[in-house]
């Protein structure tokens, strides 16, 4: 991959180098951008050296090839860190400012990823305006990696550390560079995806879990959904930046992310109501739940007494259909991805619903798949595509699972 580092002003500036080392012994190209401050801490030779490329440090160098180097360079990188960045370039970079060759390129960088790794003083990162601009900059999808605590070059300690460069590195891997590498594709699609969300997926609607149904005040009608899917893709999508509203049905899992927020539900109807109000103020949303078709048409107040041998008869009344409901809600700007689960004539039965309920992609989980299906850790599905697209995934952990049901639906294609 062609991965620009940036390198700001700040004492971390002197670890920069060894993330370039990572990334070209990682098999990656680097070329180094650097603010006139970053070379009070690094210099050119240093960052030339290990990168294997010109250092690019002034807009107006007449040693450039033209002055318009910071447009070539956005086009050339596929991917933009910048190691450390301080509050000054966070604040450039959230007002629009671009006065030198960095800032500038990072304006014409903002439709791919960018990666920031913090650095500074505990009492400026804490302080609101840059909290604020670190809020708006996550919010248009640039990548803000949290500081780490621990003693700070002025010589107190607190939050506003850069994170290490094996950190970074490892991050990076984790999120963008392994799916590069391995260049996961869709069988009809040879494109390798990025595993970068489309910035305009900013606030993903997520349903999990099951739905419990009333009987009476202690016995309900429910499934075997543990909710593990639906809070992997919660979680993916919220580690990659993107807010989420998870709407869950009755679930033992605990998530705790400052991206997540989570509302409990019991039954089908319940969910529908929170999934309807939330879905309009979303660019997408991913139903995972396993909702009770049925529910009791009655529901008893009071623990039902027994009816003696000739048993009792439930009569049961039709849920309202959340996917369906969205599908009609839909707008253009709006993705809707549907879990299919299927037993027989898989792949047909998948086709239809994605039509029927007008879905963008269908997640098909097979009950045949040795591994896949509900309380387990590991899935096999199946992704349709509207487009006509069909990627089958391996056997995988649901987290894995998750992170490819979002490279496949929400990821531009790099
Ligand atoms: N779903 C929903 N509301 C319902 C039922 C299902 O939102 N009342 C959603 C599920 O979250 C899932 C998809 O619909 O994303 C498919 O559910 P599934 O039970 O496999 O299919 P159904 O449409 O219910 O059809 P059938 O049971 O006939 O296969």
């Amino acid at each position: 991959m062609k991965i620009l580092v940036g390198i700001t002003g700040g004492i971390a500036a002197y670890k920069s180098p060894l993330l370039v080392r990572l990334l070209r012994k990682a098999g990656h190209e680097v070329r180094c951008v650097v603010t006139q401050h970053a070379l009070q801490f690094v210099t050119p030779l240093t960052l030339e050296t290990v990168s294997g490329n010109k250092v690019y440090a002034d807009l107006f160098d007449s040693h450039n090839d033209h002055t318009t180097e910071h447009i070539a360079l956005k086009d050339w990188g596929e991917l933009m860190v910048v190691a450390p960045a301080t509050a000054n370039i966070i604040g450039k970079m959230a007002s629009g400012i671009g006065d030198d060759a960095l800032s500038t390129l990072l304006l014409s960088f903002m439709h791919k990823p960018i990666y920031l790794a913090p650095a500074m003083n505990t009492q400026m990162w804490e302080c609101p305006a840059v909290q604020r601009n670190i809020e708006y900059l996550r919010s248009i999808g640039v990548h803000v990696l949290e500081p780490a605590s621990g003693e700070l070059a002025c010589g107190t300690s607190g939050a506003g550390r850069m994170p290490e460069p094996e950190e970074i590195f490892a991050t990076l891997t984790r999120e963008v560079l392994s799916g590069a590498k391995m260049g996961v594709q869709a069988e009809s699609d040879n494109t390798p995806l990025s595993s970068i969300p489309n910035p305009q997926f900013q606030r993903v609607l997520v349903t999990a879990g099951p739905t419990y149904e009333r009987i009476d005040s202690v016995r309900f009608i429910g499934n075997y959904s543990s909710g593990k899917m639906g809070f992997a893709l919660a979680q993916v999508l919220a580690d990659k930046g993107v807010e989420v509203e998870l709407v869950t049905g009755p679930t033992a899992l605990e998530i705790d992310h400052p991206h997540i927020h989570r509302t409990d539900v019991e039954s089908a109807r319940e969910m529908f109501d929170a999934a309807t109000a939330l879905f309009p103020s979303c660019q997408a949303a991913i139903l995972s739940a396993a909702v009770a078709d049925y529910r009791p048409e009655h529901t008893a107040d009071h623990k039902l007494k027994k009816q003696g041998a000739e048993g009792m008869t439930l009569t049961l009344v039709q849920n309202p259909d959340i996917l369906a409901t969205l599908g009609t809600m839909k707008t253009e700007q709006q993705t809707l991805i549907g879990f299919a689960l299927e037993t027989d004539n898989e792949l047909d039965n998948a086709q239809k619903k994605l039509k029927k309920k007008n879905l963008d992609y269908i997640v098909l989980n097979s009950l045949r798949d040795a591994g896949a299906g509900f309380g387990v850790d590991t899935n096999r599905v199946t992704i349709l595509g509207r487009d006509g697209s069909n990627y089958a995934t391996p056997l995988l952990t649901k987290g894995q699972v998750a992170e490819e049901i979002v490279k496949h639906c929400l990821c531009p294609k790099a």
